[in-house]
């Protein structure tokens, strides 16, 4: 008897639709629930050309608009099967990215979709939730860039944020650059990249990592032949360095490490310390194995070189370990902030399409101390 009772308050269709549009894969899921319902590409078939499509590819606004209708219409109508007419969606989108994407999304959600109202929440300030703390260093590495925005006692240190184009993407170029020099006949695919990368692939230690290409270079891990139909061979060369672009410094001298020094160097100096010892690594990137002690031991060694040392007197770095897996921490903090039973700042169908813009954090409007009229307790 109970549990129909519990069935009946936990009506899916009355719950809050959790949306996390990666570059490369969108998460979506229900509030209150530990693991998303599904993972699937952020791409969609185009209706009349046949051909498959990322959203974030798109030429201009009116192309993202179609593109992003016809991928929101597979996720409703096939993937989490409800009707957006008047339903809540909370969408997790990442303060650096494009305005306008934003904006599009917001104008397809509430215009083509008449959803009831709309939750944005930052992708760096929800997956500390999953871990209780108030202050986090939250550095997400997905498939187009890094980006880093430390949080302290619950509000973003926005002038510290960091951000390169370091992330899967460079890896697959270096893959697929790789892989077709090696075996010209056989067709090498996105898909078949991103296996061989996540399966075969590894981030070498730093005491390794520094003899590659020297005269003393250690012996290369061994090859893997990558079966299929026609089985492709993984050289240990390959394998090994495929994500050395993530450390090797740009023009700028910027890489991964650089990024986490330089913004706690931007903090405020009574923050730094509890930064340092809170870092959490999301991003599906951060997944691969050994890339959590190279970071940690290029950190070690970068505060002691000439320009950190005099700058920083940080000599500890401390990671946590949410209670997911880093491609979905950021949606599950979005799970957990869509079930809580805070009065939510939401942007409702009514506010919206009378003010006809999306409220946004570089807009003096939206941030006077006193409530905002777009927003609705
Ligand atoms: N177990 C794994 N090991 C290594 N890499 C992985 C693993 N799982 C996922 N990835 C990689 O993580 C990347 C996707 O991560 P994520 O889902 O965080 O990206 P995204 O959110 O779509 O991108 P972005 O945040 O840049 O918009 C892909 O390049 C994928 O190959
Ligand atoms: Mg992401």
């Amino acid at each position: 008897m109970l549990r129909s009772y519990e069935g009946v308050r936990f009506l899916p269709g009355k719950q809050m639709v959790i949306l996390d549009i990666g570059s490369a894969y969108t998460k979506f899921g229900w509030a209150g629930e530990p693991t998303p319902r599904g993972i699937i590409r952020t791409e969609i078939k185009c209706p009349e050309t046949k051909v498959l499509r990322r959203i974030y590819d798109y030429k201009d606004t009116s192309d993202l608009y179609q593109l992003l209708v016809e991928f929101l219409h597979a996720l409703f109508l096939r993937h989490v099967v409800i009707s957006p007419k008047d339903s809540r969606i909370l969408v997790l989108e990442s303060l650096l990215a494009p305005i306008e994407f934003k904006e599009t999304l917001v104008r397809v959600l509430f215009r083509h979709f008449e959803i009831g109202s709309l939750l944005l929440l930052s992708t760096h300030l929800a997956p500390i939730s999953t871990l209780g703390v108030s202050s986090a260093l939250v550095l997400d590495v997905g498939y187009k860039e890094a980006t880093l925005i430390p949080i302290f006692e619950g509000a973003q240190i926005l002038k510290a944020w960091q951000v390169l184009p370091l992330g899967g993407q460079v890896v697959h170029e270096y893959l697929m650059k790789s892989l077709k020099e090696l075996n010209p006949n056989v067709d090498i695919t996105e898909k078949l990249v991103e296996e061989i990368k996540v399966r075969t692939c590894f981030v070498t230690s730093l005491e390794r990592s520094v003899k590659l290409d020297t005269a003393q270079a250690p012996d290369p891990p061994p090859a893997v032949k990558y079966p299929g139909v026609k089985s492709i061979n993984v050289p240990g060369e390959v394998r090994e360095k495929a994500f050395e672009m993530l450390w090797e410094r740009d023009n700028d001298n910027l890489s991964i490490p650089t990024m986490i020094l330089d913004a706690i160097i931007k903090c405020p100096i009574d923050t730094r310390q509890v930064l340092a010892e809170n870092i959490l690594l999301i991003g599906g990137t951060t997944m691969t194995k050994g890339f959590a002690s190279r970071l940690k031991s290029e950190l070690l060694t970068l505060v002691k070189s000439n320009y950190y040392a005099d700058k920083l007197k940080i000599h500890t770095f401390k990671f946590h370990t949410a209670p997911s897996k880093p491609n979905y921490t950021a949606w599950l903090g979005g799970a957990i902030f869509g079930s809580v039973d805070l009065p939510l700042r939401c942007l409702t169908k009514e506010n919206y399409l009378k003010m006809d813009r999306v409220p946004d954090w570089v807009n003096l409007i939206d941030n006077q101390r006193d409530s905002s009229p777009v927003y609705e307790a």
